[in-house]
């Protein structure tokens, strides 16, 4: 592995860090607050080309690697991971799952505004009896001829509001198991297509997360996703990337955290001295610095893997398993380090806290990571 990042992703890390800066930063504690949802950042990140990062230019992306993604995906997260979660989504859920699976009509007329930014869009894999066991979902997608009739319920589902163009994995022939699963690009104001209230969360409050209904939602035949039967293949690749997404939206709330925990430990004294020069506070510094830095690594690796063309479903289970844990490990002690200022949201740690926890539950949690990586190393 080469270490040494181009010029070009210097100066993608640098705007990211500019734009977190200049955008993100202000407002960020009142968002958290109010639940609301990055509207003006998220625009201007499409308009920066933020939210197609990896599609190629004809379809409106901006072309570049996944290391330059993961480096701008940091960024941003040690900012507002709200912010990161939806740019995550709609970066290596929607968009890399269409331009590599589906078909050159569909990605004229959906992938375009999705990676210019114009639009956003949503992945519609759990339900509310379905999380991990993705197999048992219960939303059908009947063949009628012509069209799908869609029924069922999408639970948790991120930009649920915000998105225009959703996919939704359902079953078409439930007999068949994973290999009757389909996915469909369903749109926003279809008939039958219900957006359920917002979802009030421990953290990353200014994502918005709704369930979604579908009753008879009358879906054409040309919006379904590549081979009859190929929607649950479609969505475990697209996790494969998404991982690396969330894995590197979980290093930047680390990094974060990390960076506000030293600064305080430098300036705040205790028994007449800085408290860093206390062992215990030293040694958390020392333990979050390794431990973010590894997690750096895996997602580089996985993130240079995927842009060789590799198989990622191991890699980048790894990534998420590893990093998530840091975001933790490193929030908490970083409200550790700031003391009774830790506990109050102007110190910015304690949302920090509360954001990382997602990061080990969705697109797979820390346990459905090591089957991952169990059953990858057992073959
Ligand atoms: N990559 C590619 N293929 C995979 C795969 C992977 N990582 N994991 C499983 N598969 C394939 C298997 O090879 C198998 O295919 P074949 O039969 O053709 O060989 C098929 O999928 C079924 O595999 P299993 O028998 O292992 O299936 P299972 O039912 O025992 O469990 C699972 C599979 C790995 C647990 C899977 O259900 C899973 O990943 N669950 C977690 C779901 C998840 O991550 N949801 C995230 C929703 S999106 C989200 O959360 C977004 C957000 O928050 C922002
Ligand atoms: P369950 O599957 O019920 O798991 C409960 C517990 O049991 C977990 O600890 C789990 O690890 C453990 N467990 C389950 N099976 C096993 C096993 N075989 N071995 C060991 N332990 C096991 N989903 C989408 O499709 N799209 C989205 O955009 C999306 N966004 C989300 C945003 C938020 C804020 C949240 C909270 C969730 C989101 N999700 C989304 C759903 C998320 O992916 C699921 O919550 C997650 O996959 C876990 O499923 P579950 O909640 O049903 O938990």
């Amino acid at each position: 592995m080469d270490f040494k990042l181009t010029e070009e992703q210097l100066m993608i890390q640098q705007a990211a860090r500019d734009f977190a800066q200049t955008e993100l930063l202000p407002g960020v504690i009142e968002r958290d607050e109010h639940s609301k949802f990055p509207a003006d950042a998220v625009k201007k990140m499409g308009e920066l080309g933020f939210l197609g990062m990896m599609v190629d230019p004809k379809y409106g992306g901006a072309g570049l690697d996944s290391v330059s993604y993961v480096l701008a995906m940091e960024e941003i997260a040690k900012v507002d991971a709200s912010a990161a979660v939806v740019m995550s989504v709609n970066n290596s859920l929607v968009c890399a799952g269409m331009e590599k699976y589906c078909s050159e009509e569909q990605k004229q007329k959906y992938l375009v505004p999705l990676a210019s930014g114009e639009v956003i869009g949503a992945f519609c894999l759990s339900e509310p009896e379905a999380g991990s066991d993705a197999t048992s979902q219960k939303t059908t997608a009947v063949d009628m001829g012509d069209h799908y009739l869609l029924n069922g319920t999408k639970n948790w589902i991120t930009n649920g509001s915000t998105a225009s163009t959703y996919l939704v994995i359902a079953h078409t022939h439930p007999e068949k198991g994973h290999k009757g699963i389909n996915a469909f690009i369903v749109e926003k104001g279809w008939a039958g297509f219900e957006i359920g209230p917002k979802e009030k969360k421990m953290g990353i409050r200014g994502s918005d997360t709704h369930s979604l209904m579908f009753t008879d939602v009358k879906v054409p035949k040309e919006n379904r996703i590549g081979e009859d039967g190929f929607g649950f293949a479609f969505a475990m690749n697209v996790l494969n990337g998404g991982r690396i997404g969330i894995a590197s939206q979980a290093l930047g709330i680390a990094q974060g955290a990390y960076e506000l925990a030293l600064k305080y430990a430098k300036e705040r004294k205790a028994f007449k001295t800085e408290i860093i020069n206390h062992q215990a506070i030293a040694f958390k510094l020392a333990d979050m610095a390794v431990n973010i830095t590894a997690a750096r690594m895996l997602c580089m690796k996985a993130a240079s893997e995927k842009d060789n063309g590799e198989d990622i479903s191991i890699s980048g289970a790894m990534a998420k398993l590893f990093a998530s844990q840091t975001a933790m490990d490193t929030t908490v002690e970083a409200v550790q380090i700031h003391g009774g200022n830790g506990y109050v949201s102007e110190y910015h740690v304690e949302r920090m806290m509360r954001d990382a926890k997602i990061t080990q539950i969705y697109e797979g949690t820390s346990e459905i990571q090591k089957i991952v990586i169990s059953r990858g190393i057992a073959k």
